[in-house]
């Protein structure tokens, strides 16, 4: 029996990871460490929260104390560390929360292992998930590779390449068994509608503007999550100790592409006549240092370990408009309280 710690696992991707993990591997116990801030939602995991493999712990990444005492009581065999603060526009207004759980959180978890696991190095393994917004941005033309020199931008961003760092430095002072992971933008059920595509679904179906950054010709390079979190199941339990992978999608989009698509299935599947969502896009201004595009080479990940996305951004898109047409309740449950007053904070003076 292998015990594992994942952190963030209420999260958007995290719940994929963690209902992936339980439902895949009955012989391993899967612990759910969340804080259950504003994005983390217990909700997410209502399907699996009763599977014998399956436990959930409330608690801080930040909090050095009750990090060490977990893994004096839990004694877990591996983490896979998916706990952070995730939005770049709530990193602009208050950066520190971005240093204290993306980067003291990532160390007090380093801490832990390397005093718990001490001598058993080689078969306790610490998976750090993180992002492609690391590298920085691209121009035109070109691609990230794990090779690409780091040059983050966004108070997030600087807040993840700072936890890569930590990371990478506990492999080499200490010779733990570290991997990372730095995947594109995610999509899919259970994201939390602050990030463009579940709040473009989300103010189309509501006949509310949908707010475009910019011009609108920012680029993401967008994967369905649940392939992400086959990719971190298949890097976990295949990589060699220290390696980096990158993770994506080579399906690369222009915000504003993006956004006329998900109104154009959103005409069709709310009966309304052709280019009657797009009339509800509206330009706003753009974002303080706003990365123009991202886009991931996933050569590595395919070559070495076999991994590509299982299904096309159509079919992806498709799966995750009709999952939020069906789940109106969480939407209603997540947009509720403290998120009213961020949406009417971030918008109202754009
Ligand atoms: P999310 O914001 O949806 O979820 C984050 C989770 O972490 C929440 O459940 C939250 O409650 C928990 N959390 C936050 N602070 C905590 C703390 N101090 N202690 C314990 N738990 C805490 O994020 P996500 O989009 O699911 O991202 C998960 C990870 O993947 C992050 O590390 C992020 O950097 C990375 N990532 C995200 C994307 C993306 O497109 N969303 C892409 C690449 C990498
Ligand atoms: P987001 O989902 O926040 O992800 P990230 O910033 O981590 O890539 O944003 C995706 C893109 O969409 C990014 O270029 C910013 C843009 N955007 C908008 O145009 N309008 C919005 O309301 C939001 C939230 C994002």
């Amino acid at each position: 029996m292998k015990k594992f710690i994942i952190t963030g696992g209420a999260g958007f991707i995290g719940s994929h990871v963690v209902r992936r993990f339980v439902k895949n591997y009955p012989d391993y116990q899967i612990i759910n460490l969340d804080k259950l801030t504003y994005a983390g939602n217990l909700a997410n995991l209502k399907d699996i929260e009763n599977a014998p493999n399956y436990k959930f712990i409330k608690g801080d990444i930040v909090d050095a104390v009750f990090i060490d005492e977990l893994f004096a009581t839990e004694q877990p065999d591996a983490v896979i560390h998916l706990a952070a603060e995730s939005h770049v526009d709530r990193s602009i207004v208050s950066p520190l929360d971005f240093v204290m759980t993306n980067i003291v959180g990532t160390v007090n978890l380093l801490n832990a292992a390397r005093y718990h696991w001490k001598g058993e190095y080689d078969s306790h393994r610490f998976y750090h998930v993180s992002t492609d917004e690391v590298y920085g941005t691209l121009g035109e033309h070109g691609m990230f590779t794990e090779e690409t020199a780091y040059d983050p931008h966004s108070p997030y961003s600087a807040s993840k390449a700072g936890s890569d760092h930590f990371v990478r430095a506990y492999q080499d002072t200490y010779g733990m068994n570290t991997v990372i992971s730095n995947c594109s933008n995610n999509y899919g059920s259970y994201h939390f509608p602050e990030k463009l595509i579940p709040l473009a679904i989300h103010n189309i179906t509501q006949n509310k503007p949908v707010p475009v950054y910019g011009k609108g010709e920012n680029v993401r390079d967008w994967l369905w999550v649940e392939d992400h979190a086959r990719a971190i199941d298949v890097i976990f339990h295949s990589a060699a100790p220290g390696t980096t992978y990158n993770i994506g999608g080579h399906n690369e989009w222009k915000n504003i592409d993006l956004i006329n698509l998900l109104c154009s299935i959103l005409d069709k599947k709310l009966g309304r006549a052709e280019g009657e969502s797009a009339k509800l896009i509206t330009y706003v201004t753009d974002r303080a240092g706003h990365d123009l595009r991202y886009a991931i080479d996933a050569a590595r990940l395919k070559n070495e370990l076999g991994w590509t996305p299982s299904i096309t951004f159509e079919e992806g898109l498709e799966k995750t408009v009709d999952w939020y047409l069906a789940n109106e309740e969480w939407l209603n449950d997540v947009t509720s309280g403290h998120y009213q007053q961020y949406y009417e904070d971030q918008y109202s003076n754009r």
